[in-house]
């Protein structure tokens, strides 16, 4: 472990027991980032209080234990410690993270089952922009996981069952089946529904119709069935158009929609009620998660079953969090769906450990999504009051971006190739440095913005470096070294890098990517200020100067890839 915060905080701790005893080994050494310092520990203050004794005492015999450090430890103020780190273990341990392939991140032993729960648009309607963004926070989270060696199941939850079903199979047969396709492939879901939804107010034959097929539907009945796939094969393959213009990793291998647990709804139900967690309420089969209140005080409850006999929602989350557990044999469930189904998850949470169908072995979280805002602070919508499309929003981010390419100068072949990697880029970043919970203003000229922490910016920073390599004609890979730390900015670049890992592993198990693109912006920064301070291939740089520089680089450049590869953000190679 190369984390300067948490060698410190190990050695700090050992420097605890050592001079108070064994019961203070696992203190919290309270270290941070200092401007002092590197960094400062804080622990001698608490600690005082509890030894009655003066706080710079406690320093004092703290720093005495803190002897075979490599750096240097002072007591400054009323007991503070200020810890500098040896400029050669800075060197050594970037040196270290330089030749390994994986840039000191490990593995997670045993690795966990992690079933990802994400995208899950729903198939009656147009994919809507709050479905990316749990498309792409989703994604990031499964890239993390999997690069920490953790087994990833995604689970793409599509809302593709239900009674909207009956008439938009009608809809289907009134229209005929290849306009249909033509329609859904294009994007014109939204146009489809809104079609069969005025047929159906509009008529009592068409509603009947309907009707009659959400029937013959629910019973298996083969045509039927045929009819359902027509429109939901149409429907996906839209999809994955959306899916690979984002670069989004979510296949057709990884759709269990509503429709999936259909077959297994029925004895979900039998099963709570036998069981005595789900008890008759007025015709209606629910349950009753303690805890739960509405707010006349009484309590909620979870329909599982209507009175009219149909299945909801919350049936089919019941059915899939079995079969997440039981089937899919998960340790850890992430829910990415929107913060608007909060209360829904907590109680599907809470009834699913009633039952014993969650054990405490296994955590399920609600991973919320912040709702998607528009500049004027309401709902993103069209001008004219429409939820916008995806695919017109994605078209319009490569054509802005290639807009911008075009006034900053750039060949037409090189716009070309660039343009949609910086929309995407844009957008998903902007996405994802946020946290993931908060709402979110989308902002086209915001997110496209060459400075501050965005997606081109972040691009182009990477693409610098490359082009120092270029000119230094030398491949990355072949900077071999040594690092080494003599400047200021090339100290606290080192400094920073050595973060890497453990923000990887923080940012995983807390699903929280919006840090790593805060450690990223950081790390760009840094960068920045080193090549404005420190020539790397300019004349008169001698050629170990200039050695030392470039595995600086290279080690930066690994980095920013490593990182935004796990964010999902494309990088193109020049910029
Ligand atoms: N289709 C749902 C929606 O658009 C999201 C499904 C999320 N996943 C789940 N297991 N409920 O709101």
């Amino acid at each position: 472990m190369t984390d300067p915060q948490i060698v410190l905080t190990e050695r700090v701790q050992q420097a605890l027991a050592r001079a108070f005893g064994a019961e203070h080994a696992d203190a919290d050494p309270l270290i941070r980032p200092s401007q002092f310092a590197d960094f400062q520990a804080n622990v001698a203050m608490s600690l005082a209080k509890r030894l009655r004794r003066s706080p710079r005492e406690v320093a004092e015999a703290i720093k005495a234990e803190l002897s075979d450090f490599p750096g240097q430890v002072e007591v400054s103020g009323p007991g503070f410690l200020n810890i500098t780190l040896d400029d050669s273990w800075i060197e050594s341990e970037a040196q270290h993270m330089l030749e390994d392939a994986r840039l000191g991140v490990g593995t997670i032993t045993p690795p966990q089952t992690v079933v990802v729960d994400y995208s899950a648009p729903n198939a009656a309607k147009e994919m809507h922009v709050g479905h990316l963004r749990t498309t792409i926070v989703g994604d990031s989270l499964a890239r993390l996981h999997e690069h920490l060696g953790n087994t990833v199941i995604r689970q793409n939850h599509l809302g593709d069952w239900g009674t909207p079903f009956g008439m938009l199979i009608e809809h289907l047969l009134d229209i005929g089946e290849e306009a249909a396709v033509g329609q859904l492939e294009a994007g014109l879901g939204t146009e489809y529904y809104q079609a069969a939804r005025a047929k159906f107010e509009a008529g009592d034959a068409f509603k009947q119709r309907a009707r009659t097929r959400v029937t013959t539907l629910q019973s298996g009945d083969p045509e039927t069935m045929r009819l359902w796939h027509v429109f939901m094969d149409a429907t996906v393959r839209y999809f994955n158009k959306i899916y690979s213009l984002l670069g989004v990793t979510l296949t057709d291998a990884d759709i269990a929609g509503e429709s999936m647990y259909n077959p297994m709804l029925n004895k979900t139900c039998d099963e709570l009620e036998a069981a005595g967690v789900a008890v008759l309420s007025e015709g209606a089969l629910c349950v009753f998660p303690p805890g739960f209140t509405g707010s006349d005080d009484k309590p909620l409850p979870l329909i599982i079953r209507k009175s009219d006999g149909g299945y909801g929602y919350a049936t089919t989350d019941m059915a899939a969090i079995r079969y997440r557990v039981h089937d899919l044999k998960a340790d850890r469930i992430l829910y990415v769906v929107g913060a608007d189904q909060a209360l829904h998850f907590r109680m599907v949470f809470a009834a699913a450990r009633l039952a014993g169908w969650l054990p405490d072995t296994v955590s399920a979280e609600h991973v919320q999504i912040g709702m998607m805002l528009g500049k004027d602070g309401r709902r993103f919508k069209t001008r004219s009051g429409e939820s916008v499309k995806l695919m017109d929003l994605l078209q319009e981010a490569v054509d802005r971006a290639s807009a911008l390419l075009d006034e900053r100068g750039y060949d037409e072949s090189t716009r070309r190739e660039i343009a949609h990697a910086v929309g995407m880029g844009a957008v998903k970043y902007a996405d994802l440095s946020v946290s993931h919970d908060s709402e979110y203003v989308f902002d086209f000229d915001r997110m496209l913005a060459f400075t501050g922490n965005t997606g081109p910016y972040m691009q182009y920073a990477t693409a610098r470096i490359r082009s120092i390599f270029r000119k230094a004609e030398q491949a990355p890979a072949d900077a071999a070294g040594p690092i080494v730390l003599a400047a200021p900015a090339e100290r606290a670049l080192g400094l920073h890098l050595l973060g890497f890992a453990e923000l990887i592993s923080q940012v995983t198990s807390d699903s929280e990517p919006h840090r790593l693109c805060s450690f990223l912006f950081q790390t760009a920064s840094l960068f920045s200020t080193f090549y404005e301070e420190c020539p790397v291939v300019k004349e008169g740089v001698d050629p170990e100067t200039r050695a030392h520089r470039l595995a600086l680089c290279a080690l930066t450049l690994r980095v920013l890839e490593t990182g935004l590869d796990l964010l999902g953000v494309p990088v193109p190679e020049r910029m």
